[in-house]
């Protein structure tokens, strides 16, 4: 089972007539662009944060009630001041490497949540341009739209908000988004639902943005409970040896051929970052410094993450006699 946390709401506030933020009343460390994942009765969901670590006090998700979504309502009709909520760690990679970068930021309705809390921290912390192009269903859908215009208030040389409004504007296509040519040289965040990000990755693409320059955060639903499963009994048979730098920590491992890497580190009381163990979600994502593993599965690094030697411990498995990884 995992490792969780209890943590007491100390609001909720409404952000629009469908979204609601769940300000927790906890202190941890997390980077901008990462998600929790929380206990919403029976299921687990995994909900990007909209704070910043570097602005706000108080960490917080944003959550939408999506139409026959169990945990999005779940928590609209049963988290109050005061719930006490079970959560793993912050997780994910969609966050920049460097709050200096110029920023590009998409978000598509509530893909806003991942990207204010890189907006807030990148303006806060960083010293680049950041550009979001916001795209909603109409206006009464825009979250945080105050909080965006005092942000493009204060830093009236560094953001700049481009809102899309369907209702106004249609769809987005790939050549209406040519407009942003000359910021194809920033880093590009992408997060909303997947025929916007397809329009927008085709429309980078076609301007010749890297694959290297373009982060996608895709909205995964779990299937399993990691709040409710057990680590498998350690198998038997040929081993490996793996190498691990987690935390500024070195650990040394005899890895079975057929243990999953994050299994491996978890019975050996190592506290591996993970959400959905079924190689959705990213959260156990490491880098393989040396060696070679094979991952069963794998629905979310694309083919510049594996080229970059980042692979999914929750389905990893040896294939090389010594293998070294690294979490930082
Ligand atoms: S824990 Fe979600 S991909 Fe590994």
């Amino acid at each position: 089972m995992a490792e969780y946390q209890q943590v007491t709401v100390a609001e909720v506030v409404q952000e629009t007539a469908d979204a609601v933020s769940v300000v927790f009343d906890a202190d941890f460390d997390y980077r901008p662009g990462q998600f929790l994942t929380l206990r919403c009765g029976p299921v687990a969901r995994c909900y990007s944060m909209s704070s910043s670590p570097h602005v706000d006090d108080r960490p917080q998700v944003t959550i939408k009630r999506i139409p026959d979504g169990y945990g999005s309502a779940w928590v609209c009709d049963n988290v109050r001041a005061g719930t006490v909520l079970d959560i793993l760690p912050p997780a994910g990679i969609f966050t920049p490497s460097s709050l200096d970068d110029n920023l590009l930021l998409f978000a598509g309705g509530s893909g806003i949540t991942p990207v204010i809390s890189i907006i807030k921290s990148a303006l806060s912390q960083g010293g680049g341009r950041v550009v979001l192009v916001y795209a909603n269903r109409d206006e009464s859908s825009v979250i945080f739209a105050s909080e965006l215009r005092a942000l493009a208030d204060k830093h009236p040389d560094r953001f700049m908000v481009i809102h899309w409004l369907e209702s106004l504007q249609g769809l987005p296509t790939p050549r209406h988004l040519t407009a942003l040519r000359p910021f194809t040289g920033f880093q590009s965040f992408l997060c909303g639902p997947a025929p916007f990000m397809d329009v927008v990755s085709q429309a980078l693409r076609s301007m010749g943005v890297p694959r290297d320059r373009i982060h996608v955060e895709r909205f995964i639903s779990l299937s399993g409970n990691p709040f409710e499963e057990t680590v498998e009994e350690p198998a038997d048979g040929d081993e490996a040896t793996v190498e691990v730098e987690l935390d500024d920590e070195q650990h040394t491992f005899q890895w079975p051929r057929n243990k999953k890497l994050l299994d491996l580190l978890l019975e050996n009381g190592i506290k591996a970052p993970y959400s959905c163990r079924e190689g959705a979600c990213s959260a156990c994502a490491c880098r393989i410094e040396q060696g070679e593993v094979k991952m069963l599965q794998n629905e979310i690094l694309d083919q510049e993450d594996l080229d970059d030697g980042i692979v999914l411990a929750c389905q990893s498995l040896p294939v090389t006699d010594e293998v070294k990884i690294t979490y930082s």
